[in-house]
């Protein structure tokens, strides 16, 4: 008898041990992928950023969404339902410099090697030279955040998700070669606008969200103009619903846009729902 209590005393540590092994097994497996380090790009900075460049920067943070995750000052906010926090964008530049600024931008990656994670480089991986230099000239009109950013945190489900792929570093996010198809330099400008405000939720080919609940953008067939200036400035879809995302709501990102992008961004998206449907291989 007192054989099988021992028995069964021992089995039953080994399972609370196991149990309580599994989170710092993904904790420390997790834990080695947050640490990773990439070979660091050395951005191009214009030093002699034109002084009207700032208030394009002031017009770039808003319709790109730097303000959706970064707080509507630049001082940091969290996101994703508080999931995610997103650093001030004003820390001191002798701390988060130039270089640095338009590297995390662009590459995903962070002065020290490690990667930036929820920070959607990928979409601005083509940002022209002199817009990230308008966001930086912008940026630096503000009065600087000498106070440390808070360390990043990363729950069990984050962790699990790391480990699993769902959740993908930005230094590796903007090696993907998905892009909005090319239809010349007349629709250039709208394919800019496209990648670099649309792609974060809609894909970096603009044909929806992984998950589902951004749309394909060819939706944009059934949008004349006015429907889709609607859309951009006060949030309504074509079908009456006002969108449920807080960046088509009205008075928040997309009604920042000025005519002539939207204009371009219309004929653009408009071309590319027809063109899709020809490249696209019957199956
Ligand atoms: C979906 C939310 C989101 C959007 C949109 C976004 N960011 Fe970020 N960004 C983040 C998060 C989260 C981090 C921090 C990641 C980390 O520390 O691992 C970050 C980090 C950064 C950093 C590095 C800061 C530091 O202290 O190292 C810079 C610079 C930056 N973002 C600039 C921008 C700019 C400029 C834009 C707009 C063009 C932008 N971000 C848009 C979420 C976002
Ligand atoms: C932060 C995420 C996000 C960004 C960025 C974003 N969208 Fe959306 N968009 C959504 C979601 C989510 C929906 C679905 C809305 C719904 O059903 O309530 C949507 C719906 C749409 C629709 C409606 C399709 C239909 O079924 O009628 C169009 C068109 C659209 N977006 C265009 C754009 C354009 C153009 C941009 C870039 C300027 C953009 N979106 C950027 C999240 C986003």
């Amino acid at each position: 008898m007192q054989r099988t209590w021992k028995w069964g005393a021992l089995a039953l540590g080994v399972l609370v041990l196991g149990i309580a092994a599994w989170p710092l097994a993904i904790y420390l497996r997790s834990e080695a992928a947050i640490r990773r380090h990439y070979p660091l790009a050395t951005p191009q900075i214009h030093e002699q950023v034109a002084k009207d460049s700032a208030a394009r920067g002031a017009h770039l943070v808003r319709i790109l969404g730097c303000t959706d995750c970064h707080g509507a000052n630049l001082k940091g906010g969290q996101f994703d339902g508080a999931r995610f926090y997103a650093p001030s964008l004003r820390r001191d530049p002798a701390t988060l410099t130039d270089r640095d600024f338009a590297r995390a931008v662009r590459f995903g990656l962070k002065g020290d090697g490690t990667s930036l994670w929820g920070m959607p480089s990928e979409s601005y991986l083509y940002m022209r030279d002199a817009d990230v230099d308008a966001i930086i000239a912008y940026v630096r009109t503000l009065p600087p955040d000498y106070a440390a950013p808070p360390a990043q945190s990363f729950d069990l489900s984050v962790r699990r998700a790391i480990l699993n792929g769902r959740f993908v570093p930005a230094g590796e996010a903007v090696q993907s070669t998905l892009s909005p198809i090319d239809l010349g330099p007349r629709y250039d400008g709208g394919r800019y606008l496209a990648r670099t405000a649309c792609s974060q939720c809609h894909g970096l080919d603009l044909a929806g969200s992984p998950d589902g609940s951004a749309p394909d953008l060819s939706r944009v067939e059934f949008y004349s103009p006015s429907d889709f200036f609607q859309l951009l400035h006060r949030g309504k879809l074509r079908d009456g619903r006002i969108a449920k995302d807080k960046s088509h709501q009205a008075g928040w990102r997309f009604s920042h846009f000025v005519d002539y992008e939207a204009f371009a961004l219309y004929n653009y998206l408009y071309v590319r729902s027809y063109a899709v449907k020809v490249t696209r291989t019957p199956n």
